[in-house]
């Protein structure tokens, strides 16, 4: 009888434990990363980062907009006062958590030696700034920058780095894993590696851009691997919380339908923008299509089977999804011949652009059917335009991006309706900020900023995002 009790007991007590699992409110966020909004370019003894040398030593900017722009000061978020401003920001908002990433040149400046506390202090206040706002802090170690000593040893493509960034994450896990409960390992290796330096070609090889193409493959396997050592010693760390990586995910789209060339790009823009790293990730191995087209141009990518073995025991605990834009791709002839043309990178066009929700929710639903239903959490969303947020005195109207947000928002919840393991969702950015080799021409947030006075202003997009979040609150 008395066993019947304690059993009977048990099953309850497991049941409002899984009721209170499950009861965990809906994530709503906005996120930022570190270079792109922290400024404080020298401040504590930060060390150089590959973004501080791209903007100010290359004058990276320049590719693209024609002037030399750095983030030396950004939107000024290392500043305590300014970014306890913006943590009201949020809160005015309505959100309960907040994205932002960790600059590995602050914590280790040469890299690989000494940790600078006073960083490690920095992220701790921030850190305690966030939580004892109510939001719960979500935090990304690598959102594209690293110390820039390292890009001088090869970068990513020395598979030394997979124990340089294990030692950087091994000291963030162990300083702020008891109050941090989301970690993300990287966010988007496709577009660090086969965009942006493919297309910059930063290390000025004289290779083909098919060739630079293929040769980003080793860098991203090195990431997976260096994902996979991480995920398990936080695991091991038993801190109790959840750690995933961010991709940026895009149906491929024909541009036409009905042209056989166009449907054959597309399928293969799926393979190396998804399915290159999903496939890894949540089922062990890489697409033998991918692997098979990128060795045309480059044929030593051969991962090992410890490597390989590694990837497949650690899967992430969730996926951050950052959704902007199908890839409408749309197959061209290039001055290459047409034996080997269809699977050749340089066909691939993608027209970036188009507001297309329901490719948000196929995405989602595709993680359901096909790659058993992961922990999903939407890490970025959001639009970014040049002129068309427009300020009349203290007003910012964006009617763009406000009816961007509300239709994603809406097609996500559609996909947790009906299943898809939804935890959240997050807006990029809170903030307008430093986009890149775009500089400050293109602004993406909620929050207007005067990069001249470090005014904000909310948008019109914010209001809306407040709206939905209260209508939502229940979720
Ligand atoms: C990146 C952000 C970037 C945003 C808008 C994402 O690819 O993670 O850093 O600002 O897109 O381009």
């Amino acid at each position: 009888m008395k066993k019947i009790i304690v059993t009977l007991s048990l099953i309850i007590l497991s049941g409002i434990a899984v009721k209170a699992q499950n009861k965990k409110p809906f994530l709503w966020g906005v996120a930022t990363a570190a270079y792109q909004v922290e400024g404080g370019y020298q401040t504590d003894g930060k060390g150089e980062s590959k973004w501080d040398y791209l903007t100010n030593k290359v004058g990276v900017t320049q590719f693209l907009i024609g002037e030399k722009q750095t983030a030396n000061v950004a939107i000024n978020m290392y500043d305590r006062t300014q970014y306890l401003k913006d943590i009201e920001l949020m809160k005015k908002l309505g959100v309960n958590s907040y994205r932002f990433s960790l600059d590995w040149s602050r914590i280790i400046p040469d890299g690989t030696g000494a940790v600078n506390e006073k960083a490690l202090a920095h992220y701790d206040q921030l850190i305690d700034d966030v939580k004892a706002a109510g939001l719960e802090p979500i935090v990304t170690l690598y959102h594209f920058d690293y110390p820039f000593v390292l890009m001088q040893k090869g970068g990513w493509g020395n598979p030394d780095m997979i124990k340089w960034y294990t030692k950087y994450a091994s000291i963030v896990l162990n300083r702020y894993g008891k109050k941090v409960k989301k970690f993300i390992t990287f966010n988007e290796p496709y577009i660090e590696f086969f965009l942006v330096e493919t297309l910059l070609n930063f290390d000025q090889s004289k290779a083909s851009e098919s060739v630079r193409y293929a040769q980003q493959m080793h860098k991203a396997h090195n990431q997976l691997v260096a994902n996979a050592t991480v995920t398990k010693l936080y695991h091991k760390l038993k801190l109790g919380g959840l750690i995933g990586i961010t991709l940026n995910l895009a149906p491929g789209v024909p541009w036409n339908a009905n042209n056989p060339k166009d449907v054959k790009a597309a399928k293969f823009q799926d393979l190396l923008l998804n399915r290159l790293f999903l496939d890894p990730l949540f089922k062990g191995k890489y697409p033998k299509e991918a692997i098979d087209s990128l060795h045309k141009y480059d044929p030593t990518f051969k991962p090992s089977a410890k490597d390989m073995a590694l990837i497949a025991s650690q899967k992430p605990d969730f996926l951050g999804i950052n959704y902007y834009q199908p890839a409408i791709v749309k197959h061209e002839d290039s001055q290459m011949t047409t034996k080997w043309v269809e699977n050749n990178p340089d066909t691939i066009k993608a027209n970036t652009g188009p507001v297309r929700p329901e490719y948000l929710y196929k995405t989602l639903m595709r993680l359901k059917n096909e790659y058993g239903n992961p922990i999903t959490l939407i890490t970025e969303n959001g639009t970014g335009y040049k002129t068309e947020d427009r300020r009349i005195g203290n007003k910012v109207s964006d009617p763009l991006r406000a009816d961007y947000i509300k239709r994603h928002i809406s097609a996500a919840l559609q996909a947790k309706k009906e299943g898809a393991n939804l935890i959240g969702y997050t807006v990029w950015s809170g903030w307008d900020n430093f986009e890149w080799v775009f500089g400050y021409t293109k602004r993406f947030g909620l929050i207007y900023v005067d990069f001249d006075t470090q005014e904000r202003i909310p948008k019109q997009s914010y209001f809306e995002y407040q709206k939905i979040i209260q209508e939502n609150i229940k979720l």
